[in-house]
């Protein structure tokens, strides 16, 4: 149940912020279970530790800022030491499905600036293959037609994201078209194929962007690496 989640989620995050170390530039992911790790990190903040850390969305912003972490501009971050984030779904190839909180390009970019990726999850996250949470997709608006026929290509059926019967817009102006394959057999192909599209801007397969996922469940915590 969820309180059995959420105490999973908290078990991760802990175990994963106690990989940062003095000085490091600190990536800092979206979601709930991202939360619990930034928590933890404003308390060893207030307790002494000396980091300064890049946000993956507004809401990630606001919070460690509320924290009193110190933010860095993204725009002119050349690297990040270690970033925490959460995942949708998983493998135990390291390959993830990530956006469900629709934040997918930055924490994209916060990976690909990493040197040392950890994603923390409950073991409900775990999958043998990805497919079964829908892919999101964050589409310019104006391609949001040519991207569902391309992805309709690839035998993808898309649904455009609404929050309150509208669409959805992401914290760069966009739409996210939540996009179904089934479950996906090459996930690498698929990745690639879809970088391909114009008008999309980021899609939530993250390949190869891992290097370690903290997975706590009903018996403890396993590391994939
Ligand atoms: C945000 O865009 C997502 O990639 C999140 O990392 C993902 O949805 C996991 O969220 P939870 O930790 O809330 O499950």
């Amino acid at each position: 149940d969820k309180t059995q989640q959420d105490a999973e989620k908290r078990v991760a995050a802990l175990e994963a912020v106690k990989l940062i170390k003095n000085g490091d530039v600190v990536g800092l992911g979206t979601g709930t279970t991202a939360t619990f790790a930034i928590e933890e990190i404003g308390k060893q903040v207030a307790k002494g530790l000396k980091i300064t850390a890049a946000a993956s969305s507004k809401r990630t912003e606001d919070l460690a800022k509320s924290y009193g972490i110190q933010m860095l501009d993204l725009q002119t971050l050349g690297s990040i030491d270690i970033s925490i984030d959460g995942a949708d779904e998983f493998t135990e190839s390291l390959n993830l499905i990530k956006g469900g909180g629709g934040a997918l390009f930055r924490e994209k970019i916060i990976a690909s600036l990493s040197k040392n990726r950890i994603i923390v999850t409950d073991a409900s996250k775990k999958v043998a293959q990805l497919g079964a949470f829908k892919v999101p997709i964050e589409v310019i608006p104006l391609a949001l037609q040519y991207v569902m026929d391309q992805v309709a290509k690839l035998n993808g059926t898309s649904t455009l994201r609404l929050l309150n019967q509208k669409p959805f817009i992401t914290d760069n102006g966009n739409f996210i078209i939540d996009a179904d394959f089934g479950l996906i057999a090459q996930a690498e192909h698929l990745a690639e194929a879809l970088n391909q599209i114009d008008g999309l801007l980021a899609h939530g397969l993250f390949i190869g962007l891992t290097n370690k996922v903290i997975m706590a469940g009903g018996n403890g915590v396993v590391v994939f690496e």
